[in-house]
C-alpha cells in the first residue's frame, strides 16, 4: 500500500468521526446518506438524515410515500433535483425487487453518478471502488502538487485513475471514509491545519506554497440574475385566511416544492411594471390592495443571484387560475424554496404557518392602484 495510503489510514483510526451511516452496511441507508451529503456539510445533512431514516426506513416506505411529504423532509437542504430523484430511484428499487449489488446496477438508479455509485458499493458491499469528490480532488491535488484543471475530461480522468490507484484494496470502504474525513477536517479548503497534518512532511503543494492555489478550475461559474416578485394572494374568509399556492413544475429550478404566485423580469421591475402584469392576468380588481413585503433582497443560489421583491395581495378580481388555496394553518404540510420562507417569517407567516396573518401589517403603506 502506498505511504500516503497507510499514512491516511492512521490519521482516521485516530481522527475519524462517528457518524450514523457509517455504522450500517444497508445500501439503502448509505444511499440516503451520500444523496443527502452531496452539496450538504455533515453538521447540516445530520439531522435531515435521522429525520428521514425515521420517516422512511425502507426503501419501500420511501417508495409509497407521497412526493410532497418527501418534499418537505428536504425543504431547506437545497438541490432539489436530488429528493425527486431519490423518490423515483427508490420506486425503480422496489420495482426490481432488491437493491442492486454490483456497481454497475447502483449506478443505473436515477440520481446515481460514479461518486455515489463508488460510495455505497464500498461502504455497504466492500468493492473495491474509489470515491472522487470535492474532498479526494483536495486531497490529492495538493499532496501530489497537481495542477490539471479538475472540470477537465482530462483531469477527471487523472484524479480518478490516482485514486483508484491509492485505495486500499484490502479496506477500500475504511480507505474512502478516512479520504473525505481528511479533506473535511484536515487538508480543508480554507486555512488547512498543515501544522498537525501527518502527511506535512511529504506534500508538494506545501512544499511549493501552492496550497490556496490547488486544486485547480479550468472555468469560474457564470452567475445568471433573475428578477423574481412574489404576490401573496390572500382570501380572507370568515374566520380564517389562506394563501394561493402552486407547485412548481418540473423543468426549473425548485419543481416539486410550493409557491404564491411569481411574475419574473428580466430587469428589477418598478411597481408600475409590476401592476401592470398582474393587470394583464386579471388579478387586480376596485377593492385589490396590494401591499410589500420585501423590496430587493438577494438570494445566492450556485449559479444564480435572485433579485427579489413580495408583496401582498388582497382582494384580487379573480383567484389566480391553477392555484389552491390553504389555509394558513396549514402551511406547514407543504415545503416551500428557502426564499419563500423568508418571506413568510418577514411577514410573520412563519408563525402563519400556524396563525393569521398579523394584523402589523395591515397598517404598512399600500400601493395606491387607482
Ligand atoms: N460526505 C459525503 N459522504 C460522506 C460520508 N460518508 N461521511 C462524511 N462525509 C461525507
Amino acid at each position: 500500500m502506498p505511504s500516503f495510503s497507510s499514512a491516511l489510514l492512521r490519521w482516521y483510526s485516530e481522527n475519524g468521526r462517528s457518524l450514523p451511516w457509517r455504522n450500517t452496511r444497508d445500501p439503502y441507508r448509505i444511499w440516503i446518506s451520500e444523496i443527502i451529503l452531496q452539496q450538504t456539510r455533515v453538521a447540516q445533512g445530520y439531522e435531515y438524515y435521522l429525520r428521514f431514516i425515521d420517516r422512511f426506513p425502507t426503501v419501500e416506505k420511501l417508495a409509497e410515500a407521497p412526493q410532497d411529504e418527501v418534499m418537505r423532509l428536504w425543504e431547506g437542504l437545497g438541490y432539489y433535483s436530488r429528493a425527486r430523484n431519490l423518490h423515483a430511484a427508490a420506486r425503480q428499487v422496489v420495482l426490481q425487487g432488491r437493491f442492486p449489488q454490483d456497481y454497475a446496477g447502483v449506478k443505473a438508479l436515477k440520481g446515481v453518478g460514479d461518486y455515489t455509485a463508488a460510495a455505497i458499493c464500498s461502504f455497504a458491499y466492500g468493492l473495491p471502488t474509489a470515491v472522487v469528490d470535492g474532498n479526494v480532488y483536495r486531497v490529492l491535488a495538493r499532496y501530489f502538487g497537481i495542477e490539471t484543471p479538475i472540470d477537465t475530461t482530462e483531469g477527471k480522468k487523472l484524479f480518478a485513475h490516482l485514486a483508484q490507484e491509492l485505495l486500499s484494496v484490502r479496506q477500500p470502504a475504511v480507505y474512502n471514509q478516512a479520504i473525505m474525513d481528511f479533506g473535511a477536517l484536515q487538508c480543508t479548503p480554507r486555512n488547512p491545519n498543515c501544522n498537525t497534518c501527518p502527511l506535512s512532511e511529504s506534500c508538494a503543494a506545501l512544499a511549493e506554497k501552492k496550497i490556496e492555489l490547488l486544486p485547480v478550475k479550468s472555468k469560474k461559474t457564470a452567475v445568471s440574475h433573475r428578477y423574481l416578485i412574489y404576490i401573496l394572494i390572500l382570501r380572507h374568509n370568515a374566520n380564517e385566511e389562506a394563501l394561493y399556492l402552486r407547485k412548481r413544475p418540473t423543468g426549473d429550478i425548485w419543481a416539486g416544492l410550493y409557491e404564491p404566485l411569481l411574475i419574473e423580469f428580466p430587469h428589477q421591475p418598478e411597481d408600475a411594471e409590476i401592476i401592470a402584469r398582474l393587470e394583464q392576468l386579471s388579478l387586480l380588481g376596485q377593492s385589490s390592495v396590494l401591499k410589500p413585503i420585501v423590496r430587493n433582497i438577494k438570494h445566492q443560489l450556485t449559479h444564480r443571484l435572485l433579485h427579489c421583491s413580495a408583496f401582498t395581495l388582497h382582494a384580487p378580481q379573480h383567484p389566480p387560475t391553477d392555484f389552491i388555496a390553504v389555509p394558513l394553518s396549514e402551511l406547514s404540510r407543504y415545503a416551500f424554496p428557502k426564499l419563500v420562507n423568508i418571506i413568510f417569517d418577514t411577514m410573520d407567516l412563519s408563525a402563519a404557518k400556524e396563525v393569521r396573518l398579523s394584523d402589523s401589517h395591515r397598517g404598512e403603506s399600500a400601493l395606491s392602484l387607482q
